[in-house]
């Protein structure tokens, strides 16, 4: 039993075992270097910096097992005792299998990543773990698809274009309950491609959380060349240094009068009974207060100038439209929020009953911790006359550094 994670709540299963046939090398592909050590030994740099300890479970080939255990040995320190090294099998979900094997009895939530995806930083890690635990339910990375896709037959006739709004390019680390992984693993009759597509044939549900470029799968020799370039520049350690320059923070603020003809919604929530909020879209103060913080932290336009406050697709607009769009445009300038917090202040809604979900709500559509608190004016003010609500939100966002974009059509 290990010093540093006696009971571990959350497990890491790394799955190394695939032959890279793409890849091409005449080793197994998460053994082939890459600037220096190997795919493996890159690929646990942001577990073992996890604030949680976690059970790591590397899946190796069988013909290189001790090669793993020296590499993890080496990547985990004094954290040795909490890693296992097994052998894999002859396809991806068979590896996950042998290392769901392995899984500590305390274990609650199991994150399965692909070795492959060597530059993949801890705050996804973290952000796949946080969306778990506030929702119960099985969450993956995606990154919104870029270039138009189109449906083709066999014979290379192109049949329709995919409405690519729909689409999500899904990446690892993938993080379940561990119950519901078990279980559709024992009851798989078929091979996927990814353990959310495993949940799904079971009838389970799977949540979105954003992904992030690093988080690429190194497939072919290009991906390898790429990932070496990246470290090269030294712009894919992907981890935010605590005490660097690298972290930017941002505030926000919004204020919308009560109107009685309209429905509240709030954080994100329709909230029944309750007075609504005057405004074009649907007055959500603590989802514009988060959106303005972000927006600052990126040095970016305010809410009305980017959204604009009579643009007709935007009337009676909820948060989502607002905080996934801030959260794309804050992709694009190169960077992801790593947690944002928000007080609401007024005299209603009563919020307590309602703060985890609206903390759920918020965690969930901006990929990364949002708590949200409640506070009065102890009748002072606009907010203490019971004539509207205001809120203030925080937010810290970190470089994302990528490789060169490619434009979309
Ligand atoms: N994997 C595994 N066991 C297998 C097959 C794949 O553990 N039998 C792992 C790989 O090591 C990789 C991840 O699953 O980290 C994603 O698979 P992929 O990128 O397809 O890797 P390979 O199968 O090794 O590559 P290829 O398909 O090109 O042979
Ligand atoms: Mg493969």
């Amino acid at each position: 039993m290990s010093l540093s994670a006696p009971t571990p709540r959350v497990a890491i299963i790394v799955v190394a075992a695939g032959s890279g046939t793409r890849l091409g090398e005449p080793l197994p592909k998460a053994f082939v270097e890459l600037d220096g050590r190997s795919i493996l030994s890159r690929s646990l740099d942001p577990i073992f910096g996890l604030a949680e300890p976690a059970q790591v479970v590397v899946v190796a080939p069988s013909t290189h097992s001790s090669e793993a255990r020296d590499i993890v040995e080496q990547a985990a320190g004094q954290a040795s005792d909490a890693c296992t090294v097994v052998v894999g099998g002859d396809s991806r979900q068979a590896s996950v299998a042998a290392g769901l094997a392995v899984l500590e009895p305390s274990v609650e939530v199991v994150l399965v990543h692909d070795a492959a995806r060597a530059l993949a930083p801890r705050s996804l890690f973290e952000r796949v773990v946080v969306a778990v635990d506030s929702s119960g339910r099985g969450a993956i990375p995606g990154l919104a698809v870029s270039d138009t896709i189109k449906r083709v037959d066999a014979s290379s006739t192109v049949l329709e274009t995919v409405d690519r709004s729909q689409l999500s390019a899904v990446q690892t680390p993938q993080a379940f309950p561990r119950a519901e992984l078990v279980a559709a693993y024992a009851a798989a009759d078929r091979e996927f491609t990814d353990d959310a597509a495993l949940i799904q044939h079971v009838g389970g549900s799977v949540a979105i959380v954003a992904g992030d470029p690093l988080a690429f799968k190194i497939t072919t020799p290009w991906d390898l060349r790429r990932a070496a370039q990246l470290l090269a520049e030294g712009s894919s350690s992907g981890r935010p240094q605590a005490s660097g320059p690298a972290f930017r923070t941002g505030v926000g603020v919004d204020a919308h009068a009560f109107d009685d003809g309209q429905p509240l919604w709030i954080a994100g929530l329709f909230w029944p009974g309750e007075a609504g909020l005057a405004g074009h879209s649907d007055g959500d103060a603590v989802a514009h207060a988060l959106c303005d913080a972000l927006l600052s932290a990126a040095g970016l336009a305010d809410i009305g100038g980017i959204f604009g406050v009579d643009d007709p697709r935007l009337e009676g607009a909820h948060a989502e439209v607002f905080l996934v769009e801030t959260l794309r445009l804050l992709h694009d300038s190169g960077f992801a929020p790593v947690n944002a917090s928000v007080q609401l202040v007024g005299n209603r809604p009563r919020f307590a009953p309602r703060k985890a979900e609206a903390q759920e709500r918020l965690t969930a559509l901006l990929g990364c911790p949002v708590s949200v608190s409640a506070t009065t004016t102890d009748s002072l003010g606009f907010t203490g006359r019971g004539e509207g609500i205001a809120a203030i939100a925080t937010a810290l966002i970190a470089p994302l550094p990528r490789p060169a974009a490619g434009a979309g059509a």
